[in-house]
């Protein structure tokens, strides 16, 4: 099946009323996790590889063992790029077949942004690439906020509807409260925020610094209109789990396959889970 755009996956999911994974990948084994998890499940998926995975892996290796994965696929499969933040980067991806880009210009002014973000979507258009965009600022969960400070960084639904007309994007990733990384305590997500985003944004919203939010939390964001959904380190953890225990078990077991098949099959399941709890699976 061909690439498809990330438009046209969140149509799909905003009718559905479900939300569509997106699942980082640095990997082979990642990608293939990924792409088995979905095709298994029968779920439209979302690959995302950051500008860290970009310079990790090297951009012709994720995008041909994507390809190669994705060849004998039968689901719609989105190659994203995740939190770019050069224009130049988020050319190169397209030129590369990527089927949408992420243009994060939330360390801009509301202006810059728009004017950073509408750049990208004026070229991403033309030639069919969907492009999501940022406003607020996700943090890591290292950071402790304040009640001042968050209304500092989280996405101000009048300015959201700004953003999305002004820019045009096709998706918004917005700040209600989660974060990137581990939670040290369980994250409070702002709804009722959300929600006053959702009814003026006019554009598909997307949760990031999905992982460790509670079930509860996800299928609440979901009913309110969320339909992306970024995961990454709930992945990195069940990769190193599935690694750790092929060492504590065996630990003179010398053969890589050994320790990254096992990695892959902890992710699979993982991923499993979350296309379920995202409402997903059987979609495709
Ligand atoms: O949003 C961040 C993603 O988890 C990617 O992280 O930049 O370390 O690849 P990374
Ligand atoms: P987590 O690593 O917290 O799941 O966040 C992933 C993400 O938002 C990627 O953009
Ligand atoms: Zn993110």
């Amino acid at each position: 099946m061909p690439f498809a755009t990330l438009r046209e996956v969140l149509a799909e999911a905003e009718k559905g009323k479900y939300a569509v994974g997106a699942f980082n990948t640095n990997n082979m084994e990642i990608v293939q996790a990924i792409i088995e998890a979905a095709q298994e499940e029968r779920a439209p998926v979302i690959l995302q590889a950051s500008q860290g995975a970009l310079k990790y892996a090297g951009i012709r290796y994720i995008t041909a063992i994507v390809r190669a994965a994705v060849e004998s696929s039968t689901i719609p499969v989105v190659l994203h790029l995740d939190h770019g933040t050069s224009f130049e980067q988020t050319m190169l991806c397209i030129r590369h077949g990527f089927t949408s880009v992420m243009f994060d210009g939330s360390k801009y002014s509301l202006e810059d942004n728009i004017a950073a973000t509408a750049r990208v979507v004026e070229v991403a258009r033309a030639v069919g690439v969907s492009v999501e965009g940022e406003l607020g600022k996700i943090g890591g969960t290292e950071d402790d906020i304040s009640v001042d400070e968050r209304d500092a960084l989280f996405t101000d639904p009048a300015q959201a509807r700004r953003f999305v007309e002004e820019s045009g994007v096709d998706a918004l990733a917005v700040a209600i409260g989660t974060a990137h990384g581990p939670y040290k305590g369980e994250p409070k997500l702002d709804f009722d925020r959300l929600e006053a985003i959702m009814k003026v944004a006019g554009t598909p919203l997307v949760l990031h610094g999905a992982s460790g939010v509670p079930a509860g939390s996800i299928r609440r964001a979901i009913s309110i209109g969320i339909s992306k959904i970024n995961i990454d380190t709930d992945l990195r953890q069940a990769f190193i789990r599935g690694v750790q225990h092929v060492v504590h078990n065996q630990p003179h077991e010398y053969d890589p396959r050994k320790l990254l098949g096992p990695a892959k099959e902890e992710m699979k399941a993982v991923i499993k889970e979350k296309m379920r709890l995202f409402g997903c699976s059987g979609q495709a």
